[in-house]
């Protein structure tokens, strides 16, 4: 406890931004309320990504009532691994990554085998609101299972390492790649026991990382070293997350992307309330950045212009690369 006090004390040296500052300064100031449910609810974001020509996990189905739960046959067809996941869900609860059939059951990527019975009983845990934000009815959503890249197999365990990055008013100002552990039982979210790793949005290179919030080189499972590893297309990932600006409309957003093998990069989700372990990831704060963008927006303003989402990542990548901080 005493380590992670000194951490946030010497992070705050830096400009770390507290939650009380991000939720007055940024999500309320950033993010009209309206906009919310276009984030909120994964199959609405889904929508919007396609619309505006943007790459998500495809859905294969909506289930909406117990009485459609039937229809998870004809909405898995052939397929052997397939997603289920709340609509209204966060933090990775209630979300099922199918691997595989076995025996009339299912596996999931840990290799647990789950009944039929059991994936039911999931189901409708979802439609109560088991997971969703307030606890209010929610419907379940059914989809591609994104395979990871091969780049991640050495700094990976499992599951699908996933990348934020934290974009505000449509500029990206930091980024972590997440990488799932044995613990956090293949999905990447930071609660569950993933890692967050800092990279580098000037050239998308990874930095060091954090785990249960120490800081860490290597990763628990492989033991490999988590930095110094070049991200493939990170312009592209740079550019898509800055585009999810015209896209929800909201201003303070955490923009999650996943990396598929066939696919390429794929919008998983955004979030409006992001978190801020990624200035531990980072060793860096996010209010230097923030008012940088600020302060450009306020001249840009009084000029009377409005950049691209190329523009944009030009100026994030210009000024937010990273400089290797001296060890003391
Ligand atoms: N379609 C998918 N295929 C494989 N893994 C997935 C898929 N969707 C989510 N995951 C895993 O679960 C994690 C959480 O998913 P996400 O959609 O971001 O929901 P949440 O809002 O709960 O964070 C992801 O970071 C990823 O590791
Ligand atoms: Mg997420």
């Amino acid at each position: 406890m005493f380590g992670l006090i000194k951490r946030w004390k010497a992070l705050e040296a830096k400009g770390i931004m507290g939650i009380n500052r991000r939720n007055a300064d940024f999500v309320l100031k950033y993010n009209k309320r309206h906009l919310y449910p276009i984030v909120d609810d994964k199959i609405i974001t889904k929508e919007r990504a396609i619309e505006a020509g943007i790459q998500v996990p495809e859905m294969y189905g909506i289930i909406s009532t117990e009485k459609e739960i039937e229809k998870l046959d004809s909405i898995i067809g052939e397929r052997n691994d397939f997603v289920i996941k709340p609509a209204q869900g966060a933090g990775g609860d209630g979300i099922l990554v199918i691997a595989d059939r076995f025996e009339g059951n299912y596996k999931t990527v840990s290799g647990r085998i789950i009944s039929r019975d059991e994936i039911e009983y999931q189901l409708s845990s979802i439609l109560t609101g088991l997971y969703s934000l307030g606890g209010h009815r929610d419907r379940a959503l059914i989809e591609y299972r994104v395979t990871p890249d091969p780049i991640f197999k050495s700094i990976s365990y499992e599951g699908v390492p996933d990348i934020r990055i934290i974009v505000l008013m449509g500029y990206p100002v930091m980024a972590m790649l997440r990488l799932p552990t044995r613990q956090s039982n293949g999905k990447a979210n930071l609660h569950q026991g993933a890692i967050g790793v800092g990279v580098d949005l000037a050239t998308g290179s990874t930095l060091r990382g954090t785990w249960l919030n120490r800081k860490i080189a290597k990763h628990p499972d492989t033991a490999n070293a988590v930095d110094g590893v070049q991200l493939p297309f990170w312009d592209g990932f740079m550019k898509l997350a800055a585009g999810c600006y015209e896209l929800c409309g909201l201003g303070y957003i955490g923009v999650d992307m996943v990396l598929d093998q066939d696919k390429g990069p794929l919008i998983l989700e955004l979030n409006a309330r992001p978190g801020l372990n990624i200035q531990i990831a980072n060793d860096c704060g996010l209010v230097g950045r923030t008012q940088a963008v600020e302060a450009h927006l306020e001249s840009l303003r009084a000029k009377g212009i409005e950049e691209t989402p190329e523009q944009r990542v030009k100026f994030a990548q210009s000024l937010f690369g990273h400089v290797p901080q001296r060890e003391i």
